[in-house]
């Protein structure tokens, strides 16, 4: 198996694709977006097309760790390139959307999941040629988090990060420190110690370099907020104080209205410009 990861510095977000032989699925593709110009670019989508190019890859499918807050997802742009590509998300994602559908007022907006291609459970194993994923489902950041798990090797999303950055937050509409306790602590934590994880993003705590790998018994040992001896209390009391002090997410509202669409672009209006959806208060 081979694990190629490419890093946006923006949102500092990992986007995989993971190959056996031929057989390929890319995990979160970031559609890159400078806020300061209004501008989309394919930084992400090219060097993926790059490697299928040059491998020959056939790619199966998008999976989805969570609908993300921060960064625009790539893989409506990948499957108009691939059209047998299939966009995977946690069933749960019709919580999501029944909470963010109204937020942004979208008219005739199906809350069912329709927008994405296949819709998994916890436990379900997916199967793409050489490739089978297990599904874990790891709510707390999202009501629809879910880690993936090909061979010993895990992709934790937005549930755990490197030990001396710790987990996810948890103060978005519907997530639950107690959750991303149990998700974390009773699921990922029961996983073999040498399972590899590579996870979601990474920030560089203390300016160190930014990393992607660790270990299931790595973060159990050393996670800076949740060690598999951390009680449920102890991190929920943690967590909540930290979320309180984090600003939002830069690109909060322009990634919630095209990830709960699986990635597609608000259509072009009579003047062939694209808009997103604001909102604000008086
Ligand atoms: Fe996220």
């Amino acid at each position: 198996m081979n694990i190629r990861s490419i890093f946006d510095k923006y949102s500092n977000t990992f986007t995989y694709i993971i190959h056996n032989k031929t057989d390929a699925i890319v995990i979160d593709p970031v559609l890159n977006f400078d806020p300061d110009h209004s501008q989309i670019s394919y930084e992400c989508i090219e060097e993926i097309n790059a490697l299928v190019f040059e491998e020959k890859l056939k790619l199966h499918a998008c999976l989805e760790t969570h609908v993300h807050a921060d960064h625009l997802s790539g893989s409506y742009s990948l499957k108009e390139k691939y059209p047998s590509l299939k966009i995977a998300i946690s069933e749960n994602i019709t919580q999501v959307q029944k909470t963010f559908a109204p937020k942004f007022n979208l008219q005739n907006f199906p809350c069912d999941g329709s927008q994405f291609d296949l819709l998994f459970k916890n436990d379900d194993l997916l199967t793409f040629g050489e490739l089978q994923v297990k599904c874990l489902a790891t709510p707390g950041h999202t009501p629809a988090c879910t880690s993936f798990l090909i061979d010993q090797t895990l992709f934790s999303g937005d549930a755990l990060f490197m030990p001396d950055f710790g987990t996810g937050r948890c103060d978005f509409p519907q997530g639950s420190a107690e959750d991303l306790y149990h998700s974390i602590h009773d699921t990922l934590y029961r996983l073999p110690d040498e399972t590899i994880v590579y996870v979601g993003h990474d920030y560089g705590p203390g300016g160190r370099e930014i990393a992607n790998k660790t270990t299931i018994g790595a973060c159990k040992k050393e996670s800076k907020q949740l060690k598999d001896s951390t009680t449920k209390e102890e991190f929920v009391q943690f967590r909540t104080h930290r979320d309180e002090q984090l600003a939002e997410p830069k690109l909060l509202m322009q990634s919630l209205q095209v990830n709960i669409q699986a990635g597609k672009l608000p259509e072009k209006e009579s003047n062939g410009q694209r808009y997103f959806k604001i909102p604000f208060s008086t």
